[in-house]
């Protein structure tokens, strides 16, 4: 397993963007709550490190797509050709967050 970090690195609301063997993630720190994401926008692949985060999702700052931030899902489609976002599995262990290794 790969640990991000303590919990109490995350207390505010934003986003947090990490790098693991050349994979970016995001974990986001929403009203409703963390949530964690392959970095990747499902459209061109851009960071979604700036993407703003409300009502459970969080948009590209790029094309503008929004996209659900517990399911991956697409909830609006500006732009043809994107994909669902990947989820990562958060695990909670010993007042730290961790994720399972990535491929
Ligand atoms: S690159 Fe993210 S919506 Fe187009």
């Amino acid at each position: 397993m790969i640990m991000l970090g303590k919990i109490s690195d995350f207390e505010k609301l934003q986003n947090y963007a990490m790098t693991f063997n050349e994979i970016r993630i995001l974990l986001i720190h929403s009203e409703s709550g963390f949530h964690c994401i392959r970095d990747n926008c499902g459209h061109f692949g851009v960071s979604l490190a700036n993407g703003s985060v409300e009502n459970g999702q969080i948009r590209c700052p790029v094309h503008g797509i929004c996209f659900n931030i517990t399911t991956g899902a697409v909830e609006n489609r500006p732009w043809e050709n994107c994909e669902q976002l990947k989820i990562i599995p958060l695990i909670e262990k010993d007042s730290a967050f961790w994720i399972d290794a990535l491929d």
